[in-house]
């Protein structure tokens, strides 16, 4: 993305993204960092144009490198065809999206119900096989396609809500905090098979959060964002031992470190 802005159009109005460029690599990991309130939401909504009003798109463009070679700017997609863009090339788990599955459906037929949307090639039998596929794949297991979301933990159903974004082999996932409202292992647990999924699959992934410390660990890149702004994009390593801007500075130093030895890692 070139130089991308939002504004929410209220009184006064608050200007959530200022000209953020940014460049995802094919199979890489970019976390998006920053406290709450910064525009990473935003950010993400905004590129798949998912915004509503109040917000405005301000400035910018947005061009996605299809894996198939071609070009594809995202402004120019009609509402339909950006609505399979969407599930096609680029998933995204939101939010809070293990709180949106529906109650009275088998996560089974809810994983179908992609499949029959934008698959319609597919017969049941296949549909249903690529359901158990991927229960399989996040580790949820293929049995449970019969299970509701409530007889499911929070960190299976958020693995069911990962497995609806990679139904249909998109080339970018972005996740918008998808594992905050779950405990610490189960956290970890689930990105370090993100991370796994991504090698075996070929993604890329934008990764947000406003744990620092997490996103350490699983991204090649860290873009700070601070105000709806990129105050520094650089590689994790490079954020966690040389950090440049004095806010990254800050928000590192506002998490306890794992070690008491200021800047060695625990590993
Ligand atoms: N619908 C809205 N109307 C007005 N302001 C909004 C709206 N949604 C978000 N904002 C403001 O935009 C800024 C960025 O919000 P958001 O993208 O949700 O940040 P983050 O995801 O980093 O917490 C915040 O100041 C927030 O108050
Ligand atoms: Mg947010």
């Amino acid at each position: 993305m070139r130089d991308f802005s939002v504004v929410y159009d209220v009184d006064p109005p608050v200007r959530a993204v200022k000209n953020v460029d940014l460049e995802i690599g094919r199979g890489e990991i970019v976390g998006l960092a920053g406290e709450s309130g910064c525009g990473k939401t935003t950010l993400a909504y905004g590129v798949q144009r998912l915004l509503r009003p109040p917000a405005v798109i301000t400035s910018g463009s947005v061009t996605f490198h299809d894996a198939d070679g071609t070009d594809v700017d995202l402004n120019a997609l009609d509402a339909e065809a950006m609505r399979r863009f969407r599930w096609d090339k680029v998933s995204m788990v939101f939010q809070g999206a293990m709180n949106a599955l529906n109650p009275v459906a088998t996560i089974g037929s809810q994983l179908e119900d992609v499949f029959e949307v934008h698959r319609p090639d597919l017969s049941r039998a296949e549909r249903r096989r690529a359901v158990v596929e991927l229960l399989e794949i996040v580790k949820v297991g293929g049995a449970r396609r019969r299970s509701y979301p409530h007889e499911l933990s929070g960190g299976m159903r958020q693995r069911v809500m990962i497995a609806m974004a990679l139904a249909l082999r998109p080339q970018l996932m972005v996740m918008d905090e998808p594992t905050t409202a779950l405990d610490v292992l189960v956290q970890r647990e689930i990105l370090k098979q993100i991370s796994q999924l991504r090698h075996e699959f070929g993604f890329s992934v934008v990764f947000i959060t406003h744990d620092l410390p997490l996103l350490l660990e699983i991204s090649d890149r860290i873009a700070i964002m601070r105000e709806g702004e990129i105050v520094e994009l650089a590689t994790a390593e490079r954020i966690w031992n040389d950090p440049q801007h004095p806010y990254t500075q800050r928000l590192l130093a506002s998490f306890p470190r794992l070690t008491g030895e200021k800047g060695v890692v625990a590993r």
